[in-house]
């Protein structure tokens, strides 16, 4: 037996995404009900970004989700780029008139936002299996899911959002041939870790080796992550904790600095790839986040997106469901692409100037090498960068609705 209900919003997906989507909405008087297929223990524990642009942190503090960010934030005003053995820093904030950006994990993001929507008294189902979503043309599309209990469930709504990242099922619920892909995959991976251990610097250190690329951030004054180019199809077994170090320690290398190390409590590979789907919407699905878009992560613009599609997509709902004007709606998917593809060349422009290329030859190697001199030293280029890293395009949530 099936149990059918009904609610304004259906939610694919506990990420970031979805679960901001929820808040937004209720903070507007919209209902929704989230789906999720793993429990809420993993979603909270899944290791993934640490860096939020400044307009990212305004608006969860303007949205009531500052409180814990602020406490235990890392406010950075620039970073570091390394190549040939030295160490260069860009000042943000002298760069941008004043621009910084926040460490502070998308784990603990995700916390803050379940507790907040469950302590709202929100339906968020975790665990849930065979979701399906249908009649997507029509005013009244439908959720389908089975619960963790075995029990069937089918949701009436006015409205999908597709928040279920790259690997979910809302995309390929899109007819054939409407959706184009663009994508470029990147002949390297990341092997990130977690680490206990104070940092062993003060901003985060991009840099180029000649045996590959090597990251340094942070998860707060005691967790160091740090990440380190591999090879594509390479094998987590085949780095043991003190290999890892060691490569670290190489990479990062400068006279007079030294890594410190300590226990690794995580470790894990990432494949890289940039990846755009267009359109963002078909009917009343509409996609946000990873669902619709990946970058490699150098850069760290991947989660940023996905909180802007949401903001973006919560104030066309809310002015779709509360007044039937679908302006905003059918702008959604144009709006989100034109952030999205600036976010998208930059995260490729930082991943191909900081990554050895395998297949490059001399050339290739030396044009990277010229645009990183170019970079730390015309104040132009070093602002390109720094108002991209710090977020270039404003995130505006009105407090009183539109
Ligand atoms: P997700 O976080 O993927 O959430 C989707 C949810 O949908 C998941 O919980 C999934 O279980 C659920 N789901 C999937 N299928 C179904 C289904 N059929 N039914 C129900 N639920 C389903 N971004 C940054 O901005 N800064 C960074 O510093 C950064 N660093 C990164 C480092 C790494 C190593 C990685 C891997 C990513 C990084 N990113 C970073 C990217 C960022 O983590 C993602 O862009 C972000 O998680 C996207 O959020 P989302 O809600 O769209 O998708
Ligand atoms: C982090 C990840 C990134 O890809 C990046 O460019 C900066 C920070 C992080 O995990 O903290």
């Amino acid at each position: 037996m099936t149990v059918t209900a009904r609610t304004q919003v259906g939610i694919v997906g506990a990420g970031p995404a979805g679960l901001l989507l929820s808040h937004l909405l209720a903070l507007r008087g919209i209902e929704s009900v989230v789906v999720e297929n793993r429990s809420r223990a993993y979603c909270e524990a899944r290791q993934r970004a640490g860096l939020l642009e400044a307009g990212t942190v305004e608006l969860l503090r303007a949205v009531g989700l500052g409180e814990r960010m602020d406490a235990e934030g890392l406010e950075h005003g620039g970073i570091y780029l390394q190549f040939d053995g030295v160490r260069h820093h860009l000042d943000f904030r002298d760069l941008t008139g004043g621009r910084w950006v926040t460490i502070y994990a998308q784990t603990e993001i995700v916390k803050d936002l379940i507790r907040a929507r469950l302590g709202a008294g929100a339906q968020i189902e975790f665990e849930v299996s065979d979701t399906e979503v249908g009649d997507l043309d029509t005013g009244q599309p439908v959720l389908r899911y089975t619960d963790a209990a075995g029990e069937r469930h089918e949701i009436r709504c006015d409205a999908i959002a597709g928040c279920d990242g790259f690997h979910g099922i809302c995309r390929e619920s899109m007819p054939g041939g409407l959706v184009r892909v663009a994508e470029r995959g990147y002949p390297y991976a990341w092997l990130g870790i977690l680490a206990t251990v104070p940092p062993s610097t003060d901003e985060l250190i991009y840099s180029r080796h000649s045996d590959g690329f090597a990251l340094h951030t942070m998860r707060g004054t005691q967790v160091s992550r740090l990440y380190l180019q591999v090879p594509p199809d390479e094998e987590i077994e085949r780095w043991p904790d003190d290999r890892i170090w060691a490569e670290l320690s190489r990479r990062l290398a400068i006279p007079g600095w030294e890594l410190r190390q300590g226990p690794i409590t995580e470790k894990a590979i990432s494949p890289m790839r940039s990846f755009v789907a267009a359109p963002m919407r078909y009917g009343r699905l509409f996609l946000a986040g990873d669902a619709a878009h990946i970058v490699p992560p150098t850069g760290a613009k991947g989660l940023n997106l996905a909180l802007a599609d949401v903001t973006v997509l919560a104030t066309a709902l809310v002015q779709l469901l509360t007044r039937g004007q679908a302006e905003l709606a059918e702008a959604y998917s144009g709006t989100c692409l034109s952030r999205v593809w600036r976010a998208t060349h930059f995260s490729w422009w930082m991943t191909s100037m900081l990554h050895v290329d395998p297949d490059a030859d001399e050339f290739g190697a030396q044009l990277q090498l010229s645009q990183l001199r170019y970079v730390t030293s015309s104040r132009a280029a070093a602002t390109t960068l720094a108002e991209n890293y710090t977020g270039y395009f404003p995130l505006t949530w009105s407090q009183k609705g539109r």
